[in-house]
Formats: C-alpha cells, structure tokens, sequence
C-alpha cells in the first residue's frame, strides 16, 4: 500500500477558524475557534468581524492542530485549504496564510471545494483507541470505500442538496433549494423567536418537548416533480404566526416548544418527501419520479430500483438527531417497499457536521491520490465555487 501522507488542512470559509491534521481518512486533530459568540449580537455572520477574528485565531489553531496530532512539519506531506464558497474576506485569510506556511516549509498546496468536504464528511474516520496509527492506517477498514454511486445530502446554514456521487471528484446537483437553505430557515425562524444564532441546536432541544398539530405550517414543493427544495414560504409563515401569538400574548414557553417541533417536522418532512421520491426514481437524470398512484400497484419486485446505493449526510443541520431518526425511518421504509438496502453514513462527531477542517483534510487525501495539486501562484479564493 502507498504511504498515507499528514495533511495539514485549513477552513476559514465562514465564522470558524478550523485547522485539522488528518492521515488518509483518519483524523488527527480538528481545531475549531468558533466565532458563534461574537455573532450572536448580530443574528448573524458579518463578513468583516469574521475575517478579524480568522487572522487573530489561524497561528494559534495551526498550532493547536499540530501539536494535538503529535506532528511537526517534517511529518506533514501538503496543506489543504478551502477556496469556496464562503465569505471572501473570510476565505481570503485562511487561503493567504496556507501559501505563508507552503512556502516557509516547503509544501504542495491542495485547493478544496467546501460542499465537496461537506459531501464526503462521513468518510471521515475517528483515531482508534487500540491500535497505533500505522496499524489503523494499515488496516481494512481504511481502504474500504462504500459502494458507489452515493447520494450526498448536505444540509447546512448555506446548502441544501442532493448530489449524486458516481465516484469521488465526480458531482451532480440532482436537487437543491431554490431560494433559502435549510439551515437559514430554522436561524431565521429562531431569530423571530430570540432564540440567538444559530438557532438550530436550540430548536432541536426544543423540539423534544413540543407536541405535533398545534399548527400548520406549509411544506412546499410536494406538487412539483423535480428533487427540488424550498423553505422562504416555510420562513414566512412561520414569521406570521409568531408575530400573531407574540401580539396576543400567547407565546409562552409550551407555545415555543411547540413551534419549533412544527418547524422541524416542516424542514425535515421536505428533505424526507424529496428524498423518497428520489429513491424511487429509476432514471436520475430524468429529475423526475413515478407518481404515487402508479407506484401503489406495484409488487416490491416490480419496483423501481435505485442505483444508489448509499446516503452521505454532510453540513451544520445533519447533527440534528430527528433528521437521522427520519433519514433511518425512510430507509427501512425504502427496504419494506424494494427489497433494496442502502447504507446511510452519518459523520462520526457534531465537530464533523459543522465547518471543519477534518473535512477537508479527508477531500485532500483523495487529492492527493489523483495528483491534484495547486501551485502558491494559483490558489485563489472563489467564493461563488460550485461543486
Ligand atoms: O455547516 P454549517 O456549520 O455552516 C454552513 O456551511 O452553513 O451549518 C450551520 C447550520 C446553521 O444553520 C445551524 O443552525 C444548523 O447548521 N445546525 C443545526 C443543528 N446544529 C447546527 N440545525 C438543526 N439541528 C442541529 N442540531
Ligand atoms: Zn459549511
């Protein structure tokens, strides 16, 4: 087996500075500087305050990173780092500071594409308690890939897509949101609530307490057949209401638990509805599926098989324990229905979910094996990158 080499990987695309040091698959170290406090007066992320605290907290991160991997530079093969999408100014520091450190140790560069790392995170795979390194790096488990093609799902505070994996470097959009995010939607409906950026986690414990049917929120898109996603009617509507009960002095503490179940159910019962239908669709490249009437008369032999043969979900929203509780539910259903059993990989840790830089070290490695590399000159940052 060729040598895995350490990658010393940088993301700074948002309001995290992350720095992780990962061997293949394997993470090392995965340093997040999170930013979330400074935010949070905001409600959001603002470019310039995020780009400050990216050039105060990269050296101390790259330290951190290193020294929690056990490395030095003369163990670290190249340095990757994310060159979009994100926020420029944001972007721009982690690009800048990764050519300073390639070219004072004399480092390759690899340029990443950040939804590509969101993709792939649950290849990402945590260090063993029990064996060496070499050992872990030698064994099975690190060659293994699942089976291909896969279907990413990325669900973040900027993304929400499908992507269809036919082998790794190789994407295509299948669906995604046509105007807000998934993510965006649950912080913009926390806002409304006060409930602080970002309001997903909260929403979710919230969640937990709230009882379903108090309210109807609208879930969009269920009449059009494509593998498309929207969520700014949800947001509105889920707007109106709070300020309605908020007017009325009805917005107590049951009343908030409440809605963010409903919301929940709305955002998730969107992803879950495209997803099945997806599922069921015999020619992807059609973007479209088999109607419910005509699928109701089908024997399990009878129908439709899906080429996919995985689920991978990436992004900030794919900690959220319901979604992969519903995720589960759906292939159980799939498997009743088909017979076909398809494997859903879930990134090993929340860190992973979030922006990270193990991400991006784990989309290097295969970099790294196609030769893909940058030179210093040529790395620049894009912050409208596409996958
Ligand atoms: O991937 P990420 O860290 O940043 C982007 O690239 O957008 O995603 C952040 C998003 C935010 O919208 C946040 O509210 C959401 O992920 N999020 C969650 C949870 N944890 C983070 N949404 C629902 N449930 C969670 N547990
Ligand atoms: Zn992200």
């Amino acid at each position: 087996m060729s040598k895995i080499p350490r990658l010393l990987a940088i993301d700074t695309s948002c309001d995290d500075t992350s720095v992780s040091v990962t061997a293949g698959r394997v993470v090392l170290s995965n340093v997040i500087a999170s930013q979330a406090q400074l935010h949070k007066q905001y409600g959001g992320v603002f470019p310039t305050v995020a780009k400050q605290a990216h050039l105060v907290n990269i050296e101390p991160s790259v330290k951190l990173a290193l020294q929690r991997a056990q490395t030095d530079w003369t163990q670290v093969e190249a340095i990757a780092v994310t060159v979009g999408p994100g926020l420029a100014p944001a972007l721009e520091v982690g690009l800048r500071y990764a050519q300073t450190l390639a070219q004072k140790h004399h480092k390759k560069l690899i340029a990443i594409n950040h939804i590509e790392a969101h993709a792939v995170s649950a290849l990402a795979l945590p260090r063993s308690r029990s064996l060496t390194l070499e050992a872990q790096l030698a064994g099975h488990a690190h060659s293994q890939l699942p089976a291909l093609p896969a279907l990413a799902v990325v669900i973040s505070g900027g993304h929400s897509e499908f992507i269809l994996v036919s082998k790794l470097g190789s994407y295509e959009i299948i669906g995604q949101t046509i105007d807000d995010a998934a993510g965006e939607c649950l912080d913009k409906i926390g806002r409304a609530l006060n409930l602080g950026y970002p309001a997903g986690p909260l929403l979710e414990t919230f969640a937990k307490k709230g009882r379903l049917g108090r309210f109807t929120l609208p879930m969009a898109m269920q009449g059009q057949a494509t593998f498309d996603l929207s969520f700014s009617g949800l947001k509105t509507a889920a707007r109106a209401l709070i300020t309605q009960l908020d007017a009325n002095g009805k917005l107590d503490a049951q009343t908030t638990y409440d809605l963010a179940a409903e919301v929940q159910a709305a955002v998730f019962g969107q992803i879950i509805y495209k997803l099945e239908r997806i599922l069921l669709s015999p020619d992807l490249a059609q973007k479209s599926y088999p109607s419910r009437h005509y699928l109701k008369h089908l024997t399990p032999d009878q129908m439709p098989h899906t080429p996919i043969q995985s689920i991978w979900l990436g992004g900030g929203v794919a900690a959220n324990r319901e979604l992969r509780r519903q995720l589960r539910l759906l292939l159980h259903r799939h498997t009743r229905k088909t017979g076909q059993q398809l494997k859903l990989l879930v990134p090993y840790s929340n860190k992973l979910c979030a922006d990270n830089a193990a991400m991006i070290g784990v989309t290097a490695f295969y970099k790294w094996q196609q030769g893909l590399f940058s030179t210093i000159a040529a790395l620049e940052r894009q912050p409208n990158l596409k996958i």
